[in-house]
């Protein structure tokens, strides 16, 4: 049942304010009277209201008021003014202090009943952008992983369904998209928060390190194991264990996670004892594992084991709407970091950002604000401010060099050549954008690359 909407008639003509409020309350309505401009104001400081009808002209004074009152007090409350024929001026001037519509005396039922219900609905849709908009903006951020892509939003919904359970998550990315905070963010707004959070580097463990690393160790069990002590996922119970760069791990140690992961007990390095373990496990690589289990490299049931939900963080450089809402995450972070303010940027420097290819992702975005904010005293950041790698990348250019040709006796493949890989530098090695610039389609260029030999 919808509730009804609260409308409010003012009008110091008793005759005309009882007929009007009986048309709504007929239409049903919820309908509140009020006879003079103080009695409405009154009433505007006093109640929620939907919609205002009012007069303009009123003995002790003007409509007007009113709808500024009202306008002040509770913008999204619609405001519909009643006029006398012939006085379009303070028709116009109610518009213009934020009167929805204008009904002129007299006017017949139907053409109060059509205003009213436009009014309504104005402000019904008024209210659900504005719910929309929050959501949007909640939706730009969550857990501290920023971004407005599409990609990045089906990146939160994927996020967000796996917070609550407890499933294995498998996060794949280039080095510096994220996969660390998105596996943080799983762990901290999740059922686990509470409980710690341990990561463990399996590339940077040594290999004869890395079992008692994980697993712990009994006195003894080795040279040097002077005393018992526990592995990270004993470390972790209760909680979550972040095992990084997973596609480095050795077939062996494969073996023995998998086995874990499916008993979820663990044995010490020399124990005898099997210990259960309570953790969400979640890893994360850089490599593709489908393919190194292709390769051999990976055990295809650990993969299939640990895959549970895949999470792929995308390359930032395919997703160019993230790196705007980014400047300014980490415009806010760096100033808090360093107590300064962030200088402002010049447009064409976010142009510059956007266009450069980010073989380091996100990671690489954040170390060069900060470049920026530590190398300059200025109050504006300028196109020349930028790292050269940044304005002019390698990849094209170093081609471009190579290419002192003659002033004469260009071919028109050399010329072309040419603007290619101009276009490519200029972009960062992007190809969509390099065919825009050059006017040519994604494949021609594509082909071309592929017919010069331009090395990406
Ligand atoms: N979407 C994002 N929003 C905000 N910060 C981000 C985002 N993605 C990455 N970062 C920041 O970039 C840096 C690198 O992220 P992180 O360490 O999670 O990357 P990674 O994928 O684990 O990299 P690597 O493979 O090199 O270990 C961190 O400071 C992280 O907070
Ligand atoms: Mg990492």
């Amino acid at each position: 049942m919808r509730t009804l909407a609260k409308i409010l008639v003012v009008d110091d003509g008793d005759t005309q304010r009882q007929i009007i409020s009986d048309v709504l309350t007929r239409a049903k309505y919820g309908v509140a009277q009020a006879s003079s401009t103080a009695e409405a104001i009154e009433e505007v400081t006093q109640n929620h209201l939907d919609l205002i009808i009012t007069d303009l002209k009123m003995e002790d004074g003007n409509g007007i008021d009113v709808l500024r009152e009202a306008k002040r007090l509770s913008p999204e409350t619609e405001v519909i003014v009643m006029t006398a024929y012939g006085s379009i001026e303070s028709a116009v001037e109610a518009m213009r202090e934020g009167a929805h519509d204008y009904i002129t005396k007299p006017f017949d039922k139907d053409v109060l009943l059509v205003s009213v219900q436009r009014a309504l609905e104005h402000k019904r849709l008024r209210e659900e952008n504005i719910e929309l908009r929050e959501l949007v903006e909640t939706r730009f951020t969550l857990g501290g992983i920023v971004g407005a892509s599409p990609k990045i939003q089906k990146l939160f919904r994927l996020v967000e369904r796996s917070i609550p359970v407890n499933s294995t998550v498998l996060i794949q990315g280039e080095s510096g998209t994220g996969k660390e905070l998105v596996a943080r963010s799983i762990h901290y707004n999740g059922p686990r928060k509470t409980n710690p959070f341990i990561a463990v580097n399996c590339a940077a463990v040594p290999e004869n390190l890395i079992e008692s690393e994980l697993f712990g160790h009994e006195k003894g069990a080795f040279t040097g194991a002077i005393q018992t002590k526990k592995g990270k996922f004993e470390l972790a119970d209760g909680g979550t264990i972040f095992l990084d760069e997973i596609g480095d791990m050795s077939l062996d140690l494969q073996a023995k996670l998998l086995r874990v992961l499916q008993e979820m007990q663990i044995e010490r390095v020399g124990g005898t004892e099997l210990i259960p373990i309570d953790v969400r496990v979640i890893a994360a690589t850089n490599k593709n594992l489908e393919q190194e289990v292709a390769k051999e490299q990976f055990r295809e049931d650990l993969f299939f084991r640990l895959n549970v939900i895949l999470i792929e963080i995308p390359p930032l450089r395919e997703r160019l709407e993230d790196i705007p809402p980014l400047i300014d995450h980490f415009q806010k972070k760096l100033s808090a970091k360093f107590q300064r303010k962030y200088p402002a940027m010049d447009p064409v420097v976010v142009d510059k950002l956007m266009e450069y290819y980010w073989p380091g992702n996100v990671r690489e975005l954040e170390n060069t604000l900060e470049r920026l904010l530590v190398l300059t005293d200025k109050e504006r950041i300028e196109v020349s401010d930028l790292p050269r790698n940044v304005l002019m990348p390698q990849i094209a250019t170093q081609q471009l060099e190579g290419m002192r040709l003659p002033e004469e006796g260009l071919s028109i493949e050399d010329v072309e050549k040419k603007l290619i890989c101009d276009a490519l530098a200029r972009t960062g090695g992007h190809i969509l954008k390099a065919s825009k610039l050059l006017g040519m389609t994604y494949k021609t260029l594509q082909y071309r690359i592929k017919k010069y030999d331009i090395r990406l």
